[in-house]
């Protein structure tokens, strides 16, 4: 299963996944939260969203600018669903 981190320039993480069903998103303390449908799950990165953690595109009515990162990351696991750590 591969699973991809996008960093989006003022905007949110863009998290696509192969499986979504593979996806588990877990609040500070562990507690597992309910996934959007889709294979792709948009996660706030400017604190204005209405619907935490997931982005509402509030971003966009906001003078909001992130970091200039340019960061990508990918997580391919084996064949077994083995976790690994993600390649950089
Ligand atoms: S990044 Fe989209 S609402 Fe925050």
């Amino acid at each position: 299963m591969t699973i991809t981190i996008t960093v989006r320039k003022n905007g949110s993480l863009g998290i696509t996944a192969e499986d979504a069903a593979q996806v588990r998103l877990v609040d500070h303390d562990g507690t597992p939260l309910q996934m959007p449908e889709g294979k792709a799950i948009s996660i706030c990165r400017c604190g204005k969203s209405q619907r935490m953690p997931f982005c509402d595109s509030s971003h966009k009515q906001s003078s909001w600018v992130s970091a200039d990162i340019g960061c990508r990351v990918e997580s391919v696991s084996a064949a077994d669903d083995t976790p690994s750590a993600p390649q950089l």
